[in-house]
């Protein structure tokens, strides 16, 4: 199955006494956006921390690649080729938008420690590939203005393409993103659906997402995965799932209008 970038089999993870994810499989096809959506605690944001290696599932195993994802340590995520961005803003507030990135390429960063010391040809060029690549992020997501701008004195919605920016400077193969519109105006939401298309198609990045505006969900998304309660409900195009009976029922009590499941900011 070579079409498969990530697999998620049987995923279990409990805390206490609550099982925040309970027996969930799906698949990441490479190339596609693909989103997890649900009511608040069904368990999204955990399933990204299973993938981040932050936790370690009670039952299950992720296969990224072909090689299994839960035998690796969290730390060898990022040079697997695994970026994040997390539900609360995580950014160096007192540095500039320009060593953010750069900051977040170090992970990526292939030379030693020793080498690193002695400065030698092959730091020097990866030092000069950090830079070309955070220069080209930047140029990609119009970030130009606030290139040198203190993190601290930013707009929200800026902050939020940083945060993506910052992903985006690792070279990832898979892009998490755990609600990439929330805290953002209409005309910033349709500014992120154009980055995700754009991570998509130019850039070829597959994308795993955590969404909650049910309208950037549908724009963006070729398949949607609803949970609720840490299992399940239902797994297709995004339309298949709006209308599933039992993800309408997870819904009811919590808003009024599945189609505007947009939380306030
Ligand atoms: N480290 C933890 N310790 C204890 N319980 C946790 C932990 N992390 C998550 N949970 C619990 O697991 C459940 C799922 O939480 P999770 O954050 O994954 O939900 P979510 O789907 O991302 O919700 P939201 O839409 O509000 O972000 C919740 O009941 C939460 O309280
Ligand atoms: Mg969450």
């Amino acid at each position: 199955m070579t079409d498969v970038l990530l697999t998620a089999n049987h995923l279990s993870v409990r805390f206490g006494g609550v099982l925040a994810v309970n027996d969930v499989s799906f698949d990441v096809r490479k190339g596609e956006v693909f989103t997890l959506i649900g009511p608040n605690g069904a368990g999204k944001t955990t399933v990204f921390n299973l993938i981040s290696r932050i936790y370690q599932p009670t039952a299950g195993d992720i296969w990224f690649d072909g090689r299994k994802l839960t035998a690796e340590p969290a730390h060898a995520i990022a040079a697997l080729g695994i970026a994040r961005t997390f539900q609360n803003i995580e950014l160096f507030e007192h540095a500039t938008v320009l060593h953010n990135l750069l900051i977040g390429r170090h992970t990526h960063r292939r030379t030693g420690l020793v080498r690193d010391l002695f400065f030698t040809r092959t730091a020097r060029e990866a030092e000069l590939h950090s830079r070309l690549k955070a220069e080209e992020v930047i140029d990609l997501l119009n970030l130009q203005h606030y290139r040198d701008t203190m993190v601290a004195g930013l707009p929200y919605g800026v902050r939020k393409v940083v945060e993506l920016a910052r992903a985006l400077c690792t070279e990832p193969r898979l892009l998490l993103l755990d609600e990439p519109s929330s805290g953002l105006n209409v005309e910033e939401t349709d500014d992120m659906a154009f980055w995700i298309q754009d991570i998509q198609q130019e850039l070829g990045i597959t994308v795993l997402m955590v969404e909650h505006d049910m309208s950037l969900v549908s724009k963006v998304s070729d398949r949607v995965l609803a949970m609720n309660q840490g299992e399940v409900l239902a797994l297709g195009t995004p339309r298949e799932v709006q209308t599933d009976p039992a993800v309408v029922e997870a819904y009811l009590g919590t808003i009024d209008d599945v189609s505007s499941l947009r939380r306030p900011a």
